[in-house]
Parts: C-alpha cells; sequence; structure tokens
C-alpha cells in the first residue's frame, strides 16, 4: 500500500502523503520562529492536534453503507485535484511590504491558522492510516492525508513568499496533542470539513462577484480545495450513518454541544480579524451566519438536529461571547493582580454567554437515508 517516497518536487503533484510531506517544497532555507510559535499556541481558539483510540476507529466496519463508501473512495482515488495547489499563470504577483500593516498582519494570522489546521488535518488521518489494519479505512485516511498534505504545502507557499515559513516537522514533534473519544473526532472533523467547504465556496463566490476585493491570488484556488473538503466531510458523515447510535440518544446533546462550540469559535475568531474581512469586503457577522445557514443545510444529511440561528438569543450571545473574549485577551496582556481578575471575570462571562447559546432549543430534522450529497454552492 506504501508507495516509496520519492523527493517530487511538489506536494501539489504527490500521490500519497509520504510524497507529499517529503516533496521539496517543504524543505528550504525559510524558517520562521515568530510563525511557528503562532502556530504553537493552544488557546480554545487556535488549531489544535488531535490524537484518538486509533484501534476503536479500526474497527469501524462500513459494510452498511457499502454502495455509497465505494462511490465516494474511487471518486478520491480517480484524484481530480492532483497538480492543482501550486502556483501558476493565474498567481499575481503580491506586494507585501507595499501591504497596509493591519491587513498584512491579519492575513498572515490567518494564513498561519489555515496551515497549522490543515496540517492537524493532515497528522491525525496519516497516524490513522499508519496504525489501521481495515482496508477500509486506511485507504479513506490516506486519501485525505494527501489531500490536506497538499493543501498545507500550498499555504506554506504562499506564507514563504512574505518570507514566513511554518515548521511542521517541527510542530508535528512539539505541538501538544487533544485526545478525543473516536465520536467525538467524527462529529468535530465532520463539522470543521464541512464549515471549512461553506466558508470557503461562500468567500470563492462573494468574491467571483467582486474580483476587485480579491487581494490575494490564493482565493482563485478556493473552489477546487473546498471540493475537497466536502468530500472529506462526506466520508464523516458516512462513518457515522454505518453506526445509528452515534447520532440518537444521549449524543444528540454531544451533537449540539459541537455545533455550538464549531460555530461560536468561528464567529469569535474571525471577529478578531477586522481589517482582513474589510479588504474582502465582507461583514464578519453576515459571512457567519451565512457559513452557518450553509453548515447547517449540509449537517442535515447526518445530524438529526440544526442549531436555530434565527433565535433571537443567538446573535447577542455570539456578541457576547466575543466581548468576554476581548476582555480576556485584554487582561492576559495587562497582567498583574488586576489582570487576573478581569480574566477570571471574563471567563465567568464567556462560560455564562455559551451556556445560554447552549440553551437555545434546536431543531429537530428528518435525516435521509442515504447522506451522499454533492457540493451544491
Ligand atoms: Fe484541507
Ligand atoms: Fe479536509
Amino acid at each position: 500500500m506504501n508507495a516509496p517516497t520519492r523527493n517530487i518536487a511538489h506536494s501539489a503533484d504527490a500521490k500519497t502523503v509520504e510524497e507529499g510531506l517529503a516533496a521539496q517544497n517543504f524543505d528550504g532555507p525559510v524558517d520562521s520562529t515568530a510563525a511557528t510559535e503562532v502556530a504553537m499556541q493552544n488557546t480554545l481558539l487556535t488549531p489544535r492536534f488531535y490524537t484518538t483510540d486509533f484501534d476503536e476507529m479500526d474497527a469501524i466496519d462500513v459494510s452498511p453503507v457499502r454502495a455509497d463508501w465505494d462511490e465516494l473512495i474511487g471518486r478520491m482515488k480517480s484524484d481530480p485535484n492532483k497538480g492543482h495547489f501550486k502556483k501558476n499563470e493565474d498567481w499575481d504577483h503580491i506586494d507585501w511590504e507595499g501591504m497596509e500593516p493591519k491587513l498584512r498582519a491579519e492575513f498572515i494570522d490567518f494564513l498561519i491558522s489555515s496551515c497549522t489546521a490543515e496540517f492537524s488535518g493532515c497528522v491525525l488521518y496519516k497516524e490513522m492510516k499508519r496504525r489501521g489494519s481495515n482496508e477500509d479505512i486506511v485507504t479513506l485516511f490516506q486519501l485525505m492525508a494527501r489531500d490536506e498534505a497538499r493543501h498545507a504545502g500550498f499555504i506554506n507557499d504562499a506564507l514563504r513568499e512574505a518570507g514566513i515559513a511554518v515548521n511542521l516537522g517541527f510542530l508535528t514533534q512539539a505541538k501538544k496533542y487533544t485526545y478525543f473519544r473516536p465520536k467525538f473526532i467524527y462529529y468535530a472533523t465532520y463539522l470543521s470539513e464541512k464549515i471549512g467547504y461553506a466558508r470557503y465556496i461562500t468567500i470563492y463566490r462573494h468574491l467571483e462577484a467582486n474580483p476587485d476585493k480579491r487581494f490575494h491570488p490564493i482565493f482563485k484556488w478556493f473552489k477546487e480545495w473546498c471540493n475537497d473538503e466536502f468530500s472529506h466531510g462526506e466520508a464523516f458523515a458516512l462513518l457515522m450513518k454505518s453506526d445509528p447510535k452515534l447520532t440518537s440518544g444521549v449524543n444528540k446533546l454531544w451533537i449540539k454541544f459541537f455545533l455550538t462550540a464549531v460555530f461560536s469559535t468561528m464567529w469569535v475568531r474571525d471577529h478578531q480579524r477586522p481589517a482582513f474581512h474589510e479588504a474582502l469586503g465582507v461583514d464578519p457577522a453576515w459571512y457567519g451566519q451565512e457559513v452557518f445557514r450553509k453548515t447547517s443545510e449540509i449537517s442535515r444529511q447526518v445530524f438529526p438536529l440544526t442549531l436555530d440561528i434565527d433565535h433571537p438569543r443567538w446573535v447577542p450571545g455570539l456578541d457576547r461571547l466575543d466581548r468576554a473574549n476581548r476582555q480576556i485577551a485584554a487582561a492576559k496582556k495587562r497582567g498583574g493582580v488586576g489582570g487576573k481578575l478581569s480574566q477570571w471575570a471574563g471567563s465567568a462571562k464567556a462560560g455564562a454567554a455559551f451556556l445560554s447559546l447552549l440553551l437555545i432549543p434546536s431543531v429537530p430534522c428528518e435525516v435521509p437515508v442515504s447522506p451522499r450529497m454533492e457540493p451544491a454552492y
């Protein structure tokens, strides 16, 4: 199953994750300590690295969803995006020096956190592939790890132009890994793939209509990119579908918890990048709701409930959470006893805001027999 690792020129052309990570665009002289430090951060808002019970995951039996499974794997194997994730003649020159400093800082932060998130997926999927013996599971995770290595490699190329590179090898060694039971990995990863799709396609369509706002060429690649994420999400939908217990009973509460946590994290994180969204001509509140709407529409394929994002307490609750987070960040910066107290008060406010979001009644929905979906936005 493991193809021999050759040092190919670019991760975009890799057939396997090993080949992708050994590609020449991952080595090179640039090593930015500051960027790696940002990627090393573990807060509630920064992308994490995950580990799980790999044996339990390896024991999954996909026979209840065999037909859909084989079709999806066949499509991923046919690899329509091979060679896509690298610069070509559509890649416009970027004047990093001339970029407005606040925008530059926020955009670099966006690229670093996206690269870390892609790489976090790559590491988890690669580990699953390495530890597994179940042919279906090993094949799926190899294919997904291949894609994520390409995505991370491409963002790294964009960062390199700005004189920055995240040291991915170091991250793998040094970053703290968060343990999640397999079912939590399914909920969290399914949602992060689908919300990733919704985020990328919303930006892509917006810039299609407003090309003057496209301040960096990487956005031109978002369509194929989000189709990869869509397929990854499909795979997790099928995994959850293979065991009905995962989406019924007490697990409905877990699903609601993960939906609320993933949506509110996105809201708070995006509101930290006002200059970035202004340059794109996107109001972060509109963008957030638009992405939540698409993600909710998609997640009905497998989740028996959606969040009521039109509830009168929803947006005000997210704003309260955002304000509490700003208070915590400011208090941390201030330090001292006053800072500590304000940090605690902020955390209590954030907890109360999150709880009030969690207590908004959810909307039950009918789940279709087959979850298979096409990217439609
Ligand atoms: Fe990705
Ligand atoms: Fe993905």
